[in-house]
């Protein structure tokens, strides 16, 4: 099948182009630079302004990958923008070309009245998905995924190195890290499995684990016995974020604090009925 992946350069989307040539479809990769895999072609553009019926026509199906951890104000790049303009300008040219199969990458947490914007905004791109009649969907909604440098826990790795390893809050919030490989196969075997039409599924992977153990489990893979937490409260967190998170380089915002506040665990494990999950955490994060 022909299969555009919108936003597919990036960590999830380079898992989702190899495993989309794995299966023998044809491969269109929508983002502003980047390489892609040898097979697929890439159509650069930026999805704010860029032309997407030319590169709908004759596409059985799209994936949507294209979503922001942290706005750049001064870029404007906002979760409006990127979660929910993104996805009503897909729509619109999906209608045009009568495309109707469409896969999308929301997270674990989304839900109305999140607290946090990204969880928001992310769940207004869901309801205008799941209320366009004629759409033939799937979200996935993962929690944290690892493997193949995942940016979380690259950033626990340089944490760890330091004499003493700054943790957000008390570090037992929950979280249940998934494989970057299963997501991706799950994406690629939604294109031509209808079984997964109309669903929205939530993916975690086989262990759930405290923020602590995250640390705790990276540390000891990088060789490193035991490691010096200095638990930095939520509460000074959210005052410097406040006043700094728009400065280039700031390494959190007020958004990513409030998630790292909630649990982002599930029970949820349908997906594994079509795709059978392959790989626990062990050192490669
Ligand atoms: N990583 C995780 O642990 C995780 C967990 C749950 C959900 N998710 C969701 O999974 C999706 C993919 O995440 P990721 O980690 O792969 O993010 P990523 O590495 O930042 O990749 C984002 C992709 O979107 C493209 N993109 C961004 N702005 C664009 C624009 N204006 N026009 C065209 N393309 C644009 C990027 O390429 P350019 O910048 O070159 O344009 C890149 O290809 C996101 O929706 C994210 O919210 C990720």
């Amino acid at each position: 099948m022909n299969v555009v992946v919108v936003g597919g350069t990036g960590y999830v989307g380079s898992a989702v182009q190899e495993a989309l040539l794995a299966r023998g479809h044809q491969v269109k990769v929508i983002a502003r630079h980047g390489k892609v895999a040898d097979g697929a072609r890439f159509v650069p553009g930026d999805v704010r302004d860029m032309d997407l019926v030319t590169p709908f026509i004759d596409a059985d199906a799209v994936i949507n990958l294209v979503g922001i951890i942290k706005e750049v104000p001064a870029e404007h790049i906002s979760f409006e923008g990127m979660h929910v303009e993104t996805v009503r300008r897909i729509i619109t040219a999906m209608s045009a070309t009568r495309v109707h199969r469409l896969i999308h990458m929301s997270a674990l947490g989304t839900r109305p009245g999140a607290k946090a914007r990204y969880h928001r905004t992310k769940w207004v791109a869901e309801d205008l998905i799941t209320h366009t009649t004629g759409l033939h969907y799937t979200i996935t909604r993962p929690s944290l995924l690892f493997g193949g440098g995942a940016p979380f826990f690259q950033m626990i790795e340089s944490q760890i190195k330091l004499p003493v390893t700054p943790i957000p809050g008390p570090g037992t919030t929950l979280f249940q890290p998934i494989f970057r490989g299963d997501v991706a196969r799950f994406l690629a075997l939604c294109v031509d499995t209808p079984q997964t039409v109309g669903q929205t599924y939530e993916m975690g992977g086989p262990q759930t684990l405290a923020l602590n153990a995250l640390y705790e489990l990276v540390a000891k893979a990088k060789g490193k016995s035991h490691i010096t937490p200095w638990h930095i409260p939520y509460g000074l967190m959210m005052q410097l974020a406040r006043v700094g998170q728009n400065l280039p380089g700031f390494p959190v915002s007020v958004d990513q604090l409030i998630m790292l506040q909630e649990n982002n665990a599930t029970q949820d494990r349908r997906w594994e009925k079509f795709c059978r999950p392959i790989t626990p955490m062990q050192r490669d994060f």
